[in-house]
């Protein structure tokens, strides 16, 4: 039926838009107005491309046909995919339980297609990245918050889970954006065990690994075979606009998704998929940016803590490039503090309400992936601007 006028929308897509891009809109247009802008608000990295790899993916545009491929992906990059399991962590996947697929987003998409019917309770983290709330919203399943303590790292408990039961699902990330902390094997082996015994299907998001720093880096990819692994070239590798990430699958599940990513999608770019080959060929160019990342996050933390922020404020990140931290010393709206440090500073940071409905007005997260430089400038421009705000915080 179409809808009447003024509904011109589905009840599905009544979904929150993403605030982060709001942050980066008034960003871009302070810097087109020829103000300084520092970009600390998007979850990206930033630099060019390592010559290789831009010479890889130059020669493919010219020896490949660039058609339609196979929907769950060029076999050769499905290969490729799984050798990196065995380098990261010691034990390769086989190729056929992988699925390359449109980005983390477009794995996303179809592992909730293929794990959960319409009405499923699937649990997720708060804080938490904006989009499992919406995705899961948008396929009529039922997104159940945790609300998890700063004590665990903001990730979920076992006791926290039993509070959210009867659950059918449960989507962990790790390392976690915006907290960048990350699932230990203990803990993880804990959450997988109670899944288990209740029965509920772990979507595990693992799209930052290769950029842990503090802590083991450990996939659910052999360690719960029954858990479906997320994972995507956007972040350790960079390669956000070019669409293509992957799932890795129990072998029941990778026939159904074969069909539902031929009728949704056809296949993944071939083109990304060429740039992925690439970048997985070179994967050591892209090793020195962990530490860049982590000695960013150091930096930020230092011209925070001058700027009066407590240590136990700033969530202590193992990996991703997020820094979230509680501001509620200087705001009781630390959306109203973004708007007004990128006005005043040109540092550019988002609100924590976009991870957190309940307490994220009192947290912003800043993105560290940017240069050593600009980093080290908003630091410094953060540690001369914060403390005024604390006297002029309103209650
Ligand atoms: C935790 C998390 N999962 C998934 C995504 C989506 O990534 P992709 O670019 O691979 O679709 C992002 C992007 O920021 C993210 O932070």
């Amino acid at each position: 039926m179409i809808k009447r006028a003024g509904e011109h929308a589905s009840r599905r897509a009544q979904v929150a838009p993403f605030r982060a891009m709001a942050v980066l809109a008034a960003a871009n247009a302070r810097a087109a107005a020829g103000n300084d802008v520092l970009h600390l608000e998007v979850g990206e990295p930033g630099g060019a491309l390592p010559p290789p790899v831009v010479a890889a993916i130059a020669e493919s545009l010219g020896t490949e046909r660039l058609g339609y491929t196979e929907a769950l992906g060029l076999p050769a990059l499905r290969e490729a995919i799984g050798t990196l399991y065995g380098d990261w962590y010691g034990t390769a996947v086989p190729a056929e339980r992988i699925a390359v697929t449109v980005g983390a987003s477009g794995a996303f998409l179809l592992a909730l297609l293929v794990a959960f019917d319409a009405g499923d309770r699937i649990a997720i983290a708060e804080p938490g990245y904006p989009a499992y709330k919406t995705m899961l919203r948008a396929l009529d399943l039922a997104p159940v918050t945790v609300l998890t303590e700063p004590g665990g790292g903001f990730q979920p408990t076992l006791a926290e889970l039993a509070l959210a039961a009867p659950l059918q699902g449960l989507i962990l990330a790790s390392p976690a954006n915006p907290t960048g902390t990350v699932l230990g094997a203990a803990e993880l082996d804990r959450l997988v065990a109670a899944c288990r015994s209740a029965g509920i299907r772990i979507l595990m998001d693992e799209i930052y690994h290769g950029l842990v720093f503090g802590k083991e880096q450990v996939t659910l990819a052999n360690r719960a075979p029954e858990a479906i692994v997320i994972n995507s070239f956007s972040k350790y590798f960079g390669l956000t606009g070019w669409r293509v990430g992957w799932l890795v699958l129990p072998a029941e599940l990778v026939e159904p998704v074969e069909r539902l990513a031929q009728n949704l999608f056809i296949s993944p770019p071939a083109p990304a998929q060429h740039a992925a080959l690439a970048a997985l060929a070179h994967k050591e160019l892209f090793e020195e940016r962990r530490a860049t990342y982590a000695a960013n996050w150091q930096r930020l933390a230092r011209g925070l803590e001058a700027a009066g922020v407590g240590a136990d404020a700033i969530v202590r990140a193992d990996g991703a490039f997020y820094l979230y931290a509680d501001v509620s010393a200087f705001t009781t709206n630390a959306a109203e503090l973004c708007t007004t440090m990128l006005e005043e500073t040109g540092v550019a940071a988002t609100p924590g309400i976009d991870f957190d409905a309940e307490r994220g007005h009192r947290f912003v997260r800043f993105s560290v992936a940017g240069s050593p430089e600009d980093v080290a400038r908003a630091a410094d421009k953060l540690s001369a601007w914060l403390p005024a705000q604390r006297r002029n915080r309103r209650d």
